[in-house]
């Protein structure tokens, strides 16, 4: 049963993380916009959106520890304990690390090495206050360090009770297959959304292959593909969309007009954009999760709601037609950023 206050009328319906990793809801709560990256938000809400997703029925919510240095998950530590003992309990959190950060906000690399993970885990369970991390991956490999010895320094901490299960974030196929050689990896983390499908060619296929779960980020595109953005809305100064190349200029023209093509498909099906965007990753496998990055209680409503619809073989057709593979402007990250993503090498 789902409380009163519940945006959902029936309880979130659960999906595997992979052959070896536990079950999740079928969305998960990203968290990282109420710390950080999308400008600013607001505390209690915050709060407020974490407790409406478990009261729902959402179990994953996910989190960095480099968000806000620390802040997100403080707050998500915060949440869990003024929650409901029985949704705390059915809570999973999963952690990235590995992020170098400097006190002005920039970012200077990764550290993948064995000795600096057991330091991000040990912080990290200080800060949210738990005494194990539920799913536990570096952010992006350090290319210093080879894929086997961040994973392995993980799989002592899953031995030691301090971590369950491993995950991994933004890797291509190869990787992806050595770091499965050393432990079992739960999931994948990656972007995938109607206008990001390049794990469509190996790594999806190699992630079904290896029992390699997917939670899918980015399913409404940082909010460009969610029908609530429009092209002159001022972002702040720390947004990570002012830097962007899908935001940018001619590129944010045309990629608003491929919302608008998905907006005609979704008013005949009497859903919003972003259900439809969300839905439409749904609709991709068992094996794959959405991580949606609400952080007001009615758009966490809205893209819950995305749980009911479903599609016919013409409605797919005609999602195809309308935003066909490839079709936005822009790389998904700034050069910078794209040169750390193993997945795009
Ligand atoms: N592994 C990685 O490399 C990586 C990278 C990025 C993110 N992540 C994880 O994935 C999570 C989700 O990523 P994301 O936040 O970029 O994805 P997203 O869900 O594509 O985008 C969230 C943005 O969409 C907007 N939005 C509009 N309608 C929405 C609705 N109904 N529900 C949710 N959001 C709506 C939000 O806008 P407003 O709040 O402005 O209304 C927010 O700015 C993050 O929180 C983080 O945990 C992982």
């Amino acid at each position: 049963m789902t409380s009163p206050n519940s945006p959902v009328s029936r309880p979130v319906p659960t999906r595997p993380l992979g052959a070896t990793g536990p079950r999740v809801s079928a969305i998960g709560l990203g968290a990282m916009g109420m710390s950080a990256l999308y400008g600013d938000s607001d505390r209690s809400e915050s709060i407020a959106t974490i407790h409406a997703a478990l009261d729902a029925g959402v179990t994953l919510i996910d989190t960095g520890d480099f968000y806000g240095m620390g802040h997100n998950e403080m707050l998500i530590g915060e949440a869990l304990r003024a929650a409901p003992a029985a949704d705390r309990e059915k809570s999973l959190v999963s952690v990235k690390f590995g992020a170098l950060r400097d006190p002005d906000g920039g970012w200077s690399g990764y550290d993948g090495r064995p000795a600096a993970v057991k330091n991000f885990a040990a912080y990290s369970l200080q800060r949210l206050g738990t005494d194990h991390i539920d799913v536990y991956r570096i952010a992006r490999v350090d290319p210093d360090v080879p894929v086997e010895e961040t994973v392995g320094a993980i799989a002592e901490l899953v031995e030691a009770g301090h971590v369950r299960h491993i995950g991994l974030s933004e890797v291509g196929a190869e990787t992806l297959r050595r770091a499965a050689s050393v432990a079992p990896i739960a999931d994948l983390q990656i972007e995938y959304s109607l206008i990001s499908r390049g794990i469509e060619d190996a790594i999806l296929p190699t992630a079904r292959e290896l029992g390699v779960g997917v939670t899918a980020y980015g399913v409404l595109s940082r909010g460009l593909i969610s029908g609530h953005f429009s092209g002159d809305r001022k972002l702040a100064a720390n947004d990570f969309r002012g830097m962007s190349p899908r935001f940018q200029g001619d590129n944010l023209r045309h990629n608003l007009e491929l919302v608008e093509q998905l907006r005609k498909i979704a008013e005949q099906k009497g859903v919003s954009v972003a259900q439809l965007a969300i839905a439409w990753v749904l609709s991709r496998g068992e094996d794959v999760v959405p991580l949606v990055g609400a952080r007001r209680r009615d758009r966490l409503a809205e893209a819950l709601a995305a749980l009911d619809v479903t599609f016919g073989e013409d409605e797919l057709a005609a999602i195809e037609r309308a935003v066909p593979r490839g079709a936005a402007a822009g790389e998904r990250y700034p050069a910078a950023q794209m040169a750390h993503l193993d997945s795009e090498h």
